[in-house]
């Protein structure tokens, strides 16, 4: 299991100038990071690590797509379409590898998730998520707790 399984990280070219948004992609390296970590950490927590690490992955992916959606959708991001499918793609494939894991209980299974997570999100952020910089700002994106979001509890974007 100990191949060149080093993870790409964050990095300073990656921001998009809207500090929330920063700050979610940042957690999404972590949580791949602490996947991977965990991974190769055996103890009797582990099964239960990763549980949580998948929920809180659900959960960020909800919530901050949503968050990035919303703030698109306000501004009348012409992009929003390919934006949104580009987002259901990548969900289709965390599902998918979740529902795996969730199957056969097979460690590896996890590692594809963490190398997924890290590698789209790399891609993603430069060749997509940049395209918004200057146009999303931290004055019209939400900016609350991504259960806010996630939970659809008052949307803030009401004219
Ligand atoms: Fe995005």
């Amino acid at each position: 299991m100990e191949q060149n399984n080093t993870l790409p990280e964050w990095n300073d070219k990656f921001s998009v100038n809207v500090d929330v948004i920063d700050e979610d992609h940042q957690a999404f390296f972590r949580l791949a990071a602490l996947m991977q970590d965990v991974v190769s950490s055996p103890s009797n927590e582990q099964t239960y690590l990763i549980e949580t690490a998948i929920n809180i992955l659900e959960e960020y992916i909800e919530g901050h797509f949503l968050r990035e959606q919303l703030a698109m959708a306000k501004i009348d991001y012409p992009q929003l379409a390919e934006h949104i499918s580009a987002h259901d793609a990548f969900d289709d494939r965390v599902t998918l590898l979740i529902k795996e894991y969730r199957t056969n209980h097979d460690l590896t299974t996890i590692l594809a998730l963490a190398r997924l997570v890290a590698d789209w999100l790399t891609q993603h952020i430069q060749g997509v998520d940049l395209q918004y910089k200057g146009l999303l700002t931290n004055e019209n994106v939400d900016n609350r707790a991504l259960v806010y979001l996630a939970a659809g509890l008052d949307p803030v974007f009401a004219p």
